[in-house]
């Protein structure tokens, strides 16, 4: 077993004074291209990180009510509440009646849980959160659902129980990347192919700067985004921003155009994308990171002050590619640096950041791709349940 997963097996036991039946984790996720795509038709190309939330589930006595325990934040919650909160025990909640909804008997559940997914900074605390509740449900109660299955129930609970409007990007993340591979998800047809990211290879890796701005879907302006995208696919007469071609750009004006350039042009770019990491052109994939900032701070209009300080820094100090990740409004941005460099971007830009008095950043480095190239073995480095006893 993980740690991660020791920690909450023993959570369990601590808590409800017997082992629990099992114990599942899964992953956050940085996306490396296609951002703002997903809720409309398009392509993403996220890649699994070395962060993950564990759950230990096990049964109830008869009769008894089920409940829910975070670690982290010390806080024990009952698993049915009527009175909705915003709180970390929605999601957990959310894949119960999500399952139940989907027709399988539900019974009620006790639950531990643990992560090491910085919440609120954009590496989808919440999609790991809810897959690996998903995933130990399923294991608990024999299910049997299939991973694609799973992560639209994940989707379907965060959208109508939680009230996030996300898209399908995270969730499909969490469940479905395998180690050293970066996911290229088609969010119309849903159809998810793995792409191998060997960055170790080519001496880099991925810096993430969680510029500590935090904040959760909810309290953006993901949702007007999201409005703004719906209203120029109507302009354009299309069902989804998927289908907006090049020379539609002239039908649209102000943010319309604005928004539709960034999901057409970034659709493009993960496509591009994919085939460069075919032929390992680091180069050039690097470029259309940038390219992919630039995109979303000026047409998508996501950015802030302390992520673009980041970009510009990256740039300055001779990474291949930098941007933010996830939706942006704060949380983190990443570089593609070469290995040996990440120290001293790092080192740069938490000067840069004490000089224009923004937070201190935290720094993580990630190497997706652990020598692994086989997929056999990188399957086994997969979220998966791990039974305790
Ligand atoms: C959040 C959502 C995703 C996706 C990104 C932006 O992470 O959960 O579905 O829309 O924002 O690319």
């Amino acid at each position: 077993m993980r740690r991660i997963e020791e920690e909450a097996a023993r959570a369990f036991a601590e808590r409800f004074g017997e082992a629990p039946e099992l114990v599942a984790s899964a992953p956050g996720r940085v996306n490396l291209l296609g951002e703002h795509t997903d809720y409309n038709g398009g392509f993403v190309l996220p890649c699994a990180i070395d962060r993950r939330i564990a759950c230990a589930v096990g049964p109830t006595s008869d009769g008894e009510e089920g409940v829910l325990f975070s670690t982290n934040f010390d806080e024990e919650r009952p698993l049915e509440d009527y009175r909705r909160g915003s709180s970390w025990a929605e999601y957990p909640r959310g894949i119960a009646w999500a399952l139940a909804e989907s027709g399988v008997e539900m019974l009620p559940f006790r639950a531990t849980f643990v992560g090491n997914v910085p919440p609120r900074s954009g590496l989808s605390s919440s999609a790991a959160l809810e897959a690996a509740t998903a995933l130990a449900l399923d294991g608990l109660f024999g299910f049997e659902i299939p991973r694609k299955e799973l992560a639209l129930l994940c989707q379907k609970a965060e959208n109508d129980f939680v009230g996030v409007p996300s898209g399908i990007m995270d969730q499909y993340a969490s469940l479905l990347c395998e180690a050293g591979s970066a996911l290229l998800i088609d969010c119309r047809t849903l159809e998810a192919q793995s792409v191998l990211l060997d960055l170790e290879g080519a001496n880099l890796t991925l810096l993430v700067c969680d510029t500590r701005t935090e904040r959760g879907l909810a309290d953006t302006g993901y949702e007007d985004r999201r409005r703004e995208c719906e209203e120029a696919a109507r302009t354009l007469g299309i069902e989804e921003l998927r289908d907006a071609k090049e020379e539609d750009l002239e039908r649209l004006s102000d943010d319309e155009l604005k928004r539709t350039r960034h999901v057409v042009h970034e659709n493009a770019r993960v496509l591009e994308t994919v085939r460069l990491l075919r032929g390992e052109d680091f180069a050039g994939f690097g470029r259309l990171v940038y390219d992919s900032h630039l995109s979303l701070r000026d047409d998508f209009e996501v950015s802030t002050r302390e992520l673009d300080t980041f970009v510009e820094t990256a740039r300055e100090s001779g990474a291949l590619g930098a941007r933010l990740t996830g939706a942006g409004f704060g949380g983190c941005a990443i570089a593609l640096v070469a290995a040996s460099e990440a120290d001293t971007l790092a080192d740069f830009t938490r000067r840069r950041f004490e000089g224009k008095g923004f937070k201190e950043p935290v720094f993580t480095s990630l190497n997706p791709c652990p020598a692994q190239k086989s997929q056999a073995s990188s399957r086994e480095d997969r979220n998966h349940f791990s039974l305790p006893r």
